[in-house]
């Protein structure tokens, strides 16, 4: 999908997306979004990100950036508090199905569980990892390379080396599977 002011990268394709007072999402190279996600506003999305089915991205009262090859699976919502805080989300990130990201930073290859919550003014540092449905309160700093669960989450362990690899690895997984459904995406639109 392009858009008449080139917001929208010719290789990438989308679901709703919408502006909101006059500010449009911006949708780098590459850019899988799944027809039934819905992006709007002040956004910002890298190259080879992937945008998974029933994600919203609502960039509203605030920005969202969203670096590159990062995955949001289905079901995650992203949005942010007015005026106090915004939300970056980083590069070769994975975030499982549901999670809701509010308002706080992620920083590359850290790792979000299916389910997980993590609110305004939060971080998560490189390699780190958020359990399954943990909730990372307001503020609180998960460092590099530190799994944290349970709600609220507390640190449980060291992530593991395997771990780390599995990150970057799930990270490409995703950007292949994104590129199986922009190819299909494409055919579609040009009728083979
Ligand atoms: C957090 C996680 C990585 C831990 O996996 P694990 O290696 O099997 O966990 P461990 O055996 O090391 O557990 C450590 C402790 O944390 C607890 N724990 C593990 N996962 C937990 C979770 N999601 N929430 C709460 N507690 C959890 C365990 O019960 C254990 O507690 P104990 O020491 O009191 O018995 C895993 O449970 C998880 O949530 N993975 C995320 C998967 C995911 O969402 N992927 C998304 C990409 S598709």
């Amino acid at each position: 999908m392009n858009d008449a002011a080139g917001h929208v990268h010719p290789t990438s394709t989308g679901g709703l997306i919408l502006p909101y007072k006059g500010a449009r999402p911006t949708i780098g190279r590459d850019v899988f979004i799944a027809p039934t996600a819905t992006v709007i506003g002040n956004v910002t999305i890298g190259d080879g990100s992937n945008v998974w089915f029933n994600v919203l991205i609502r960039g509203d009262d605030h920005w969202i950036k969203i670096g590159e090859r990062t995955n949001l699976q289905d079901g995650t919502v992203v949005h942010l508090s007015k005026d106090s805080a915004p939300t970056f989300i980083g590069s070769d990130i994975t975030i499982g199905h549901g999670a809701i990201i509010h308002g706080c930073t992620l920083y590359d290859r850290c790792m979000i569980g299916i389910g997980a919550i993590v609110l305004d003014g939060a971080m998560v540092e490189t390699g780190a990892i958020v359990g399954a449905g943990a909730v990372v309160p307001p503020g609180k700093r998960v460092p590099a390379g530190e799994m944290w669960a349970g709600c609220p989450a507390k640190k449980a362990r060291d992530v593991r080396p395997e771990e780390l690899r599995y990150i970057d690895r799930n990270a490409a997984h995703y950007r292949g599977l994104a590129g199986e459904y922009l190819k299909m995406r494409r055919a579609l639109v040009s009728g083979m």
